[in-house]
């Protein structure tokens, strides 16, 4: 059977993005014309992934109304935009363990069945028609994984931003995956393949998130919880973000900026006038 079920973690604080987040979720920001998290519901829906899990935290219930029905707004009928085929359901993380303890709350959604895995916080966008959760939930099945991982590479001096893949062997675009470093030192890396927000797992996730310790910051990682998986014989799988698979991440103001500009220039409306806009602007400095 098809896999169904996703999750979106969305129990962050947000402290990067002060003051933007005092009262409201960095997922809630605007890049372009829509909140980010909007993009990340668009891109499951897409993937055919239609019963979707949030786990919240304090601040997030805006998330809830951003996807509720509005009447004042226009919706007619609860059954009239896009997204209405979708069930949502919300969860909230008791205390911020970790990205890997916000997982372990979706085990009673999950059942048995295999899932997906979004960060709220990050938007993957394609050049063609290519669905990268696709082509991972395809990879993930034909090879009874445990675990698939969307990966990218980058520089050297941001390797400690990310869980890090030692890859077995030469890493083609799937490879199996030897074992992971949650934001190694430079020296530690042992390649520039960085999780890329995107995962697809097996429910055998959960036994290995109960038997992985806390990592250093004292929060459960759900890369560390992928290493226990090798450990316990499962395969984790490799996927590398194709070239013209872009991944937007919101963590910080700088990577904020650059996603709202880009959104901003290609929007079919007013990416003209901000293209004409910006060209004036950067013969001013
Ligand atoms: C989390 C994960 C990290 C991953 C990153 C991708 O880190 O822990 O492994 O590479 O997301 O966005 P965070 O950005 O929450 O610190």
């Amino acid at each position: 059977m098809g896999i169904t079920k996703a999750v979106i973690p969305v129990a962050g604080r947000g402290t990067r993005l002060l003051p933007a987040t005092k009262s409201q979720p960095k997922e809630m920001l605007p890049i372009g014309r829509k909140p980010i998290v909007q993009y990340v519901v668009e891109e499951l829906a897409e993937a055919g992934l239609d019963n979707i899990l949030f786990v919240t935290g304090r601040k997030k219930r805006s998330i809830e109304d951003h996807f509720d029905y509005n009447p004042e707004l226009g919706d007619i009928s609860p059954g009239d935009n896009a997204l209405s085929h979708l069930s949502m359901f919300y969860i909230r993380q008791a205390n911020q363990q970790g990205l890997g303890d916000a997982i372990s709350y979706a085990e009673k959604f999950v059942g048995d069945d295999s899932f997906a895995v979004a960060l709220g916080d990050s938007v993957i966008r394609s050049g063609s028609h290519s669905s990268l959760l696709k082509r991972m939930m395809d990879i993930h099945q034909m090879e009874g994984a445990g675990a698939t991982v969307a990966f990218m590479e980058v520089d050297e001096e941001n390797v400690k931003k990310y869980g890090i893949a030692k890859p077995k062997g030469r890493a083609g675009a799937s490879f199996e995956v030897e074992a992971l470093i949650e934001k190694p030192l430079p020296s530690e890396a042992p390649s520039r393949l960085a999780v890329a927000a995107r995962y697809v797992f097996d429910p055998v996730i959960f036994e290995a998130l109960r038997r992985t310790p806390a990592g250093r910051k004292g929060e459960l990682e759900i890369t560390d919880a992928m290493s226990t998986l090798i450990k316990m014989g499962r395969k984790v799988i490799g996927v590398k973000l194709r070239k013209d698979e872009h991944r937007y991440d919101v963590g910080g103001f700088e990577s904020y900026f650059k996603a709202f500009l880009d959104f901003a220039l290609e929007d079919p409306e007013y990416g003209y006038m901000i293209r004409q806009y910006m060209r004036l602007k950067l013969h001013e400095v």
